[in-house]
């Protein structure tokens, strides 16, 4: 099965991606066809200063490797390196209803939290079809928040299939309940733009000071207490064992158990879970050049794909090349 996901390089992961959606890129890779890109056309909707958009690019590439994204058998690669996406995003864009966009749940958000609507930021799941598409994806693994991108994307598929042919495979997500949505430190969903995250690499005082800042609501000690309204806890249950979830939640709900306990205890999870990626990732950035050169490979080898589809795509639509 080929399987398809891309993260926007516009800041440092967090837990949330990480359990939301990077580890499930990892665990796909084996015995499926992975192709995993950096989202830097996306990223431009938000992130407009060179420097800072090239060195967040290089910074998610290094973050997949570290994770334990593997090269040799993955397509790693950035978006610009494909730029057929973008002839198709067009091409999309001429079947997509102005009522399927104004429906966007991320577009209205984006623009609730301040960012500036240009025409990139409302054309978005067009692009994100066209990325998906062009590669004839099957599964596309992502956090809950992308759900409706990618019922736009079926939905996009479908209108060209019926217009033009049988040209795209129509994708399926693949979305995990269990971490569908991973609460941020002040409760909310973890997310960049709302500046409660805890970030994978985050080590030392900085991961301390953020996990003993999780809000909780003030019972006292002695009080019984919900773990599923809890986000120390709920943090917790995504690393723990099974047993030690049960026993957390059963401390919970007998009451007489502080949540500075519990926090204390989450910073030792993260801490230790994350360590080797910390590490790997040192490494990593040891050298440059690998980097860079897995970035190369990964795009030639995705780019081979996107043109083959796209020569379907200009026949099926009547634009064949004319040279
Ligand atoms: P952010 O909201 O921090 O900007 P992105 O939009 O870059 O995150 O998301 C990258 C991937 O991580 C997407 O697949 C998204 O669904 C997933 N994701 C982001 N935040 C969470 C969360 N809090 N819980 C679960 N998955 C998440
Ligand atoms: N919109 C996605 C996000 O914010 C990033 C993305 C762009 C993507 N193109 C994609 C995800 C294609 C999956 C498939 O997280």
């Amino acid at each position: 099965m080929r399987i398809l996901s891309g993260i926007q390089p516009s800041g440092r992961p967090h837990v949330g991606n990480y359990f939301g959606a990077l580890r499930q890129y990892i665990t796909l890779q084996a015995g499926n066809e992975p192709f995993y890109f950096i989202a830097s056309y996306h990223a431009l909707t938000a992130v407009q200063d060179a420097p800072l958009l090239r060195e967040y690019t290089v910074g998610v590439a290094l973050d997949f490797l570290a994770l334990g994204l593997d090269p040799q058998h993955a397509a790693l690669f950035a978006q610009q390196d494909v730029p057929e996406v973008t002839e198709l995003a067009w091409i999309l864009s001429c079947v997509t209803p102005m009522g399927l966009l104004e429906r966007a749940v991320s577009y209205k958000d984006k623009v609730a939290q301040g960012l500036i609507p240009n025409h990139g930021l409302f054309a978005y799941p067009v692009l994100q079809a066209a990325d998906i598409l062009v590669y004839l994806s099957d599964l596309v693994p992502v956090g809950q928040d992308q759900k409706q991108h990618l019922e736009m994307t079926r939905d996009i598929a479908g209108k060209f299939n019926q217009q033009f042919g049988e040209v795209f495979v129509i994708p399926e997500p693949y979305i995990l309940d269990s971490t569908a949505v991973v609460p941020g430190i002040d409760g909310r969903k973890m997310s960049k733009s709302y500046g409660n995250e805890i970030g994978i690499f985050d080590e030392g005082s900085a991961l301390k000071k953020k996990v003993m800042s999780i809000v909780t609501d003030s019972a006292p000690v002695e009080a019984p207490k919900d773990p599923a309204e809890s986000t120390p806890f709920l943090l917790l249950s995504m690393i723990a064992s099974e047993e030690e979830t049960a026993e957390w939640e059963a401390r919970y709900k007998a009451g007489g158990m502080g949540y500075g306990e519990v926090k204390k205890r989450l910073l030792e999870l993260i801490d230790g879970y994350f360590a080797p990626f910390r590490e790997r990732r040192r490494e990593l950035e040891k050298d440059p050049a690998y980097v860079l050169d897995v970035l190369r490979e990964g795009g030639m080898r995705a780019r081979a794909v996107a043109q083959q589809v796209m020569r379907r795509v200009r026949e099926a639509t009547g634009l064949p090349t004319t040279y």
